[in-house]
């Protein structure tokens, strides 16, 4: 494949959007399977907090966001909260991850967008509330997403970022990093066939911003009340922030 390199690395030059979406749209069909297998199915419990701490319930008929949605994971545990009556807007670019994923939501008031979370296709302040699940990690302009989600979010509506971070305790970090550096690719590569998506997702935890890093640029873009924690011992942490101004009905 002309994306590739010949020792199973991206080709160099090809841009870190490019190289994102070409990940994902080429591990789609095994994303699920290899989501469930590596995170031990811990990834499960985390969004159920992501959702926890969305805040929806102040407007449960309210229209929410969850960008790089990927095949719905999100989307899903929010629909399928019992008196939540609104519906969920889940975009990403890799349009292979919305299809794959199209059966999980079946029935449920989900409606797929394929766009860049660079430049969401949406105008400003349309969304109750916004999920990102380890999408954030992804963008080639961390600030730009983040001001992009701020901006698409209506007075008041919440920001809930899940993403991997680095375990604190460092005897912890050493069985972690022998884990996502050394297990984690194999199977990775295994399962998926493909050369180097689980080798990029190691290199882009180390080189993303650690919890309080994140917490700076989200209120560098005009989030308040700021705040996160972490999950399973520092393996993920949870943000939150909330856009300026009174909430709204819905
Ligand atoms: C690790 S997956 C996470 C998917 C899903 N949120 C989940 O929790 O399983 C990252 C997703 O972000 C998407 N993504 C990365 N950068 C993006 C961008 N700039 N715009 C839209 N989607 C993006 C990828 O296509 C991929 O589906």
């Amino acid at each position: 494949m002309a994306t590739r390199g010949t020792e199973g690395r991206p080709v160099e030059g090809m841009g870190r959007e490019r190289q994102v979406r070409t990940i994902f749209s080429e591990i789609a069909p095994r994303y699920d399977l290899l989501n469930r297998v590596l995170s031990l199915s811990v990834d499960r419990r985390w969004r159920r907090r992501a959702i926890d701490a969305l805040g929806w319930e102040a407007a449960p008929a309210g229209t929410y966001l969850d960008a790089c949605a990927g095949t719905y994971d999100l989307a899903r545990e929010l629909c399928d909260r019992r008196s939540f009556r609104g519906s969920v807007v889940a975009s990403d670019f890799a349009l292979p991850m919305l299809q794959e994923g199209r059966g999980k939501v079946q029935g449920r008031a989900v409606r797929p967008v394929c766009g860049d979370t660079l430049r969401l296709p949406f105008p400003d302040a349309v969304f109750s509330g916004a999920t990102v699940a380890f999408g954030v990690r992804n963008l080639a302009h961390l600030e730009r997403g983040l001001a992009e989600l701020q901006r698409v979010l209506a007075p008041g509506g919440r920001l809930v970022i899940l993403e991997f971070t680095e375990p604190p305790n460092p005897l912890f970090r050493a069985l972690y990093h022998f884990y996502f550096r050394s297990i984690l690719p194999r199977v990775g590569r295994l399962v998926s066939g493909h050369p180097w998506a689980y080798t990029y997702l190691p290199e882009s935890v180390k080189e993303f911003p650690d919890p309080d890093g994140l917490a700076e640029l989200l209120r560098g873009v005009g989030f308040d009340e700021v705040r996160w924690r972490f999950l399973t011992w520092g393996i993920a942490a949870l943000h939150l922030g909330v856009k300026p101004g009174a909430r709204g009905g819905g």
